[in-house]
This record gives structure tokens, sequence and C-alpha cells, in this order.
């Protein structure tokens, strides 16, 4: 079944209804069908985006970017040095003004408000790249791939080891809530969601058959997991002072190969592991580095920078890190077609 998604924003998963967010995931798998039978169809051809980022990217700009390009369409990037956004002039404005520019804007920033006034003012579809409460574009990659592989949804079990009050912890859970998957969070209680997020989440689940639950027991959470996640400990825009604290207290929680193999031993179907990316799992990243060189001789487990996951399980056979990032491009093609108009 098609739906009209024509000028929807994106700004939190929660804007769309289960159903549409199929409609989507469905669309980004067609999408990358085609894509690897080469077939070509520019079908917004002559039309025009804006993606703007506060703070960098490698994926979600590059993503829009090849999409736009895919679709036949121009794509202008502006960050906040090189344009009046955000110092000079307001959200409000630039929303007006990009507007009569483009068929649709994208908006990575850190207020969750910055994106929501974004799309009060613009007259073409917002789409939300990231704020520091919600990833929503990420989640139509993630749940693509998670429906790739095991060919269903419903009833798939997601562990997601890490901060449970990001963007990336938030935005998970709302969409196992949505789509009938079983969501645990398994990190310090310090960093699990807000009440008000939980009591929601557990409302959709009353509807979609999905459970969400919470534990500091890592063992005992992955047990039966199809999908192991993680995410970064200190993500864009924290202080590096945090990091002493995070490893401290993230320190139990890291996805190593005793993780994945305990999941292994009583999964019925997987594990896959999966991080939206970028990840610290070596030295060969300048945080990594510099982690392992401040923290490494009170914390020996990060002293080869591997902090959230091991490099063993990284570039194991059970990771689909790069499936996933893939999937980034064909998702958010699917995105912008059904919100600017297939
Ligand atoms: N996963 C993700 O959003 O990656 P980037 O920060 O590189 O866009
Ligand atoms: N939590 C991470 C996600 C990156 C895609 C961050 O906000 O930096």
């Amino acid at each position: 079944m098609a739906y009209n998604l024509r000028a929807r924003d994106l700004l939190k998963i929660s804007d769309f209804r289960p159903d549409e967010l199929n409609y989507l995931i469905d669309l980004s798998i067609h999408l990358k069908k085609q894509n690897h039978t080469g077939v070509m169809t520019e079908r917004l051809k002559g039309k025009s985006i804006c993606i703007m980022f506060q703070k960098t990217s490698t994926r979600t700009r590059c993503s829009f970017e090849t999409a736009a390009f895919e679709l036949g369409m121009g794509c202008t990037y502006l960050d906040s040095s090189s344009s009046q956004f955000g110092k000079k002039e307001s959200v409000a404005d630039t929303a007006q003004v990009l507007s009569r520019f483009y068929d649709g804007i994208e908006f990575r920033g850190f207020k969750q408000s910055d994106v929501e006034e974004l799309a009060k003012y613009a007259t073409v579809p917002v789409w939300n790249g990231l704020t520091d409460e919600s990833h929503p574009t990420q989640m139509i990659a993630d749940m693509m791939t998670i429906k790739e592989w095991f060919g269903f949804l419903k009833g798939i079990k997601l562990v997601f080891l890490g901060d449970g009050r990001f963007n990336m912890g938030n935005s998970l859970m709302v969409t196992c809530a949505k789509l009938g998957l079983h969501y645990v969070l398994c990190g310090p209680k310090k960093f699990w969601p807000k009440k008000e997020l939980i009591d929601q989440c557990k409302r959709w689940c009353k509807d979609s058959g999905g459970t969400i639950s919470f534990t500091e027991d890592k063992m005992k959470a992955v047990e039966g997991a199809n999908v192991i996640y993680t995410d970064i400990w200190v993500s864009m825009g924290e202080d590096f002072k945090v990091w002493d604290e995070r490893i401290k207290l993230m320190r139990p929680f890291q996805v190593d190969m005793e993780t994945m193999l305990h999941a292994e031993k009583t999964a019925k179907l997987g594990p896959i592991f999966m991080h939206c990316l970028p990840s610290y799992h070596g030295l060969d990243t300048d945080v990594g580095r510099e982690v392992a060189k401040q923290f490494g001789k009170k914390y020996p487990q990060v002293k080869n920078g591997e902090l959230e996951v091991t490099d063993e399980v990284f570039n194991s056979r059970f990771s689909f890190v790069f499936d996933e990032a893939e999937n980034r491009l064909h998702s958010i093609k699917a995105i912008i077609l059904a919100t600017i108009g297939i």
C-alpha cells in the first residue's frame, strides 16, 4: 500500500504512525534494490534541498548529498561557520528564506527546539539530521537493516548497551515501542530515559505488542538478543571532561566478544551487532588515542582505545555496521522522495 507523506516533516520518530514508518522502511529496501541493479530514477529532477549542519557529520551529510544527486536534485551544504544561520539570522528568518529557494531542508544541531522552530516557519519539509534528543533518519536505516537480515521487525529483541537518555537511546526506544520490538536498555541507572518518555512508550507498546525494559545486568540483558546495539559514550557537543565519569560508569557495558557469544548461545536468531557510527574501537582516531592516553592507566580496559565496543566485535562476523551505514543513503532517499512527493 502506498502512503501520501507529502509535505510532512520528520522531526522525531513519533511524528509518524507505525504503518507510515513501515512504509518508509519498505520503500528504503525497494530503493536499495533499484540502486544495486542499476536503476536510476531522477524522480525529483529540477528540485533542490538545503542541508544545514551545526555539528560535524560523515554519513548523514553524504547520504543527503548522494540521495539528492541520485534523485536528480541540487543540494546546498551550509555549516554555521559559512552561513548567517545561528549567529546573525534567527531560526525563523532562516526557515522562511530557505523555503523560498529549496524544496526541503535538513538540519543537524544541538537543540530539538531549533529543528522544531525551523519546521514551524518553513513551508517545505524539514528533516531532523540529529539533535541531542533525537536521530530519526538513523532509525529508518536501522530498522531497514534489521528487516533485511531477519525478514521482520515485530518480536525482535534489541538490546541497547549505552546512554539511554541521549539521541540514540531515546530514538531506539521509541522506534521499538512503535514497531513492536522488545527494547532492553542496559546501562547505568543514572542514564536511563525520562519517565514521561518511558510512560509514552509503554502506551505505544500496548498497541504494537512491543516491550521496553531496563537493567544494569549485561549478561542477563543480552540473553536471547537478536540485535546488540551500542553508541559512543560521549556524544558530539559534550565536554571532554565528562569522559572520566563516563568510562567509570559505562565500562561494564562495553560490547565485547563474551557479550556476543553469550547472546548467540541463547538467541534463536542472530545476534547481529549494530552501531550508528562513528565508533571508538581502537587507537586509530584522535579521540580514541587521547582517551587512552589520559585514562588508560586509571581504567586499563580502555588503554587500547576500545571504548563502547572492542575491535574484535566491531570487525567480527556479527558486525553489520557497514550495511547499516550504507542503508543511511537508501533510507534518506526514501524520506526525501516520500515527503517531497513520490
Ligand atoms: N550515524 C551518523 O549520523 O553518522 P554521522 O555523524 O557521520 O552523520
Ligand atoms: N550519540 C551520538 C550519535 C552520532 C550519530 C552523537 O550525538 O554524537
